[in-house]
């Protein structure tokens, strides 16, 4: 293998930079040729390929985003898409891809290389935190840490005011973001897809609270909750509670930009150098993470549909540590 591409696809997160700039220097320092590839399987799909070098991924550790631009691509899910993909990497005589993304990056990754055999290894590139074979994603511990930065002000003002706010986090089906943001933030309540947290018990939650003196409450909710957003859910309790004085706070698309915390920069320099060298192993269709510490390399189909288990605890340590 003489020529590897690296591009960035879905959803961005702190950390893709750092892991851009691993990829093209461990590639470098094992004599291979690496071209960058813009905006993910749109950029593959126009051709939008270029040449990369060391001073190219200069000065971007630190940078949140990724200079190679992401996108969520609906072309590349057509056949005639994937094979505009594999001409253009013809073209150049690319052999090999880094794909640094969530589930639908290797889901396309899996489909690609059983149609066209361009191996591909991964990189897990998503602040979800919700893949299979990593303990950890790149950008989850930056996002984690903006949030609760966040919920660290809406405290204050919440504390001011005596009111209740209701914090709704990303995370689309999973709690991994709201979990350590709720006991980081010193949240009261958490509700999360994977645990049924009904509106009664948030009504009996506040009483409880009221009860107690407690004068303000942080509940945090995943965006995936089964009852609802942030908004659906403090309109539900507010109808149960009229005397409550509540507000909503999206922290949105703050969580996904910033400058990577240093686990992020660490945890993505080490799996974009475990991409390119397990590519050079032959590897095909996995990827590469840590889990205990230790590199793993895990088959795409494993991290797409295996389920990673929150563990079940971190739910009841928020109600103990709520009293
Ligand atoms: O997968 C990362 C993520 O930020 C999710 O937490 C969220 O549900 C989704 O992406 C938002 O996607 P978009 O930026 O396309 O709206």
């Amino acid at each position: 293998m003489k020529k590897i591409a690296v591009f960035t696809s879905g959803g961005d997160s702190p950390g893709m930079n750092a892991c851009v700039r691993a990829v093209v220097r461990s590639a470098i320092y094992h004599g291979l040729d690496i071209y960058g590839i813009r905006r993910g399987y749109n950029g593959m799909i126009k051709g939008d390929i270029f040449r990369m070098e060391s001073s190219t991924v200069s000065n971007i550790i630190q940078r949140g985003g990724t200079i190679l631009k992401s996108a969520r691509s609906k072309e590349f899910k057509t056949k005639e898409g994937r094979q505009e993909a594999y001409e253009q990497l013809k073209k150049l005589g690319i052999e090999g891809l880094v794909a640094i993304g969530g589930d639908g990056t290797f889901t396309g990754a899996n489909l690609f290389f059983q149609e066209y055999g361009i191996p591909t290894i991964g990189a897990p590139g998503t602040i979800d935190n919700d893949l299979y074979g990593t303990d950890y994603t790149i950008g989850y511990d930056t996002a984690v840490n903006t949030a609760v930065y966040a919920i660290d002000k809406i405290r204050d003002t919440a504390d001011s005011h005596e009111r209740v706010f209701f914090v709704e986090v990303m995370g689309r089906d999973s709690g991994y973001i709201a979990i350590p943001c709720a006991v980081g933030g010193g949240a009261e309540i958490v509700m999360i897809p994977e645990t049924k947290t009904t509106i009664d018990k948030v009504v009996e939650a506040l009483r409880t609270g009221w009860s107690r003196s407690k004068t303000s409450f942080i509940v945090i909710v995943a965006e995936g909750d089964e009852e609802g957003s942030a908004v659906e859910i403090a309109a539900k309790v507010q109808k149960a509670v009229p005397e409550m004085d509540a507000r909503v706070t999206i922290l949105g698309h703050v969580q996904r930009g910033g400058a990577p915390s240093a686990a992020d920069r660490m945890l993505a320099s080490q799996l974009g150098i475990a991409c390119v060298e397990g590519l050079l192993q032959g590897r095909v269709c996995e990827m590469a993470g840590l889990m205990n510490s230790q590199l793993v390399y895990t088959p795409f189909i494993d991290t797409i549909t295996k389920e990673k288990a929150l563990n079940p605890n971190f739910s009841r340590m928020i109600d103990i540590l709520s009293v």
